[in-house]
Order: C-alpha cells, then structure tokens, then sequence
C-alpha cells in the first residue's frame, strides 16, 4: 500500500512522513515547492542558512541553468590548466569507451 501525505513540508506532515519511513511504509510527499524539501533535506547535513544559500542556487540553476560569467571559463581553465569540458564532451567520450 502506498501512503500519500499532503502538506509534507509542513510541521505535521513532516513527522508523520519521517515516522512513515522508519516504519517501512511506501510512503510518497505532496509538496508545493520541491526546493523546500530539498532545503529540509540539506538542513540535516549542514547549517541552516548553508541549505538556504544551497536551495537558492539550486532554483537559480533550474530556472537560468549554469551560465558563466565574463572571465570565469578563462580562471577555471588557468587554474585546471587545460580546457573545459563540456558534459556534452563527458557522455560522448563515455559513450564512445563503454
Ligand atoms: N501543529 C499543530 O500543533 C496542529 C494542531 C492541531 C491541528 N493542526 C492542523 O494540522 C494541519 C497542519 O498543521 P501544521 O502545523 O503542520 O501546518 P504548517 O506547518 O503550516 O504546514 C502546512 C502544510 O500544508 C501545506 N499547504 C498549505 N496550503 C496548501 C495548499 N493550498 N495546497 C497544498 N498544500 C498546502 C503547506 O505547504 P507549503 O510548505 O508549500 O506551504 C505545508 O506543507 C493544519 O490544518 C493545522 O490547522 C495543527
């Protein structure tokens, strides 16, 4: 039987979803904004305000994706000392040695 809680980001449906899981319930959250729970996630392998900072870059990379700025792909390839890769060029060359 699978359980579904709503308001799984809230102060109730919090416990009830983590005293579901310890009882090895199939147990499925409804959530709004899944960067909440991310964030909720995070909170309890770091600080508060790191999974905070963690959850707004992680909507920012979502919504505007990774874009460098003036100068960043330049100092990273200074300090790698070769050129970027791509995951473009990563799945390729794994593709290719698979
Ligand atoms: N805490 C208590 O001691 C207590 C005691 C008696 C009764 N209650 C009742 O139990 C319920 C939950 O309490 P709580 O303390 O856990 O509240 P809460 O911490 O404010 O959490 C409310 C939850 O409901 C979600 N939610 C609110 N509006 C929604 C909507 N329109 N559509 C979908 N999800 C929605 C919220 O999602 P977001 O995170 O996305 O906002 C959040 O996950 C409430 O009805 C409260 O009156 C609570």
């Amino acid at each position: 039987m699978t359980i579904l809680v709503t308001g799984a980001t809230g102060t109730v449906g919090r416990q009830v979803v983590e005293q579901l899981a310890k009882r090895g319930a199939d147990v499925r959250a409804l959530v709004r904004d899944p960067a909440k729970g991310f964030e909720r996630n995070l909170r309890q392998f770091m600080p508060s305000w790191m999974a905070f900072n963690m959850r707004l870059m992680s909507e920012r990379f979502l919504t505007e994706g990774m874009v460098p700025e003036a100068g960043n792909v330049a100092r990273l390839t200074a300090l790698l000392g070769r050129p970027l890769r791509s995951y473009r060029d990563f799945a390729a060359e794994i593709a290719t040695s698979a």
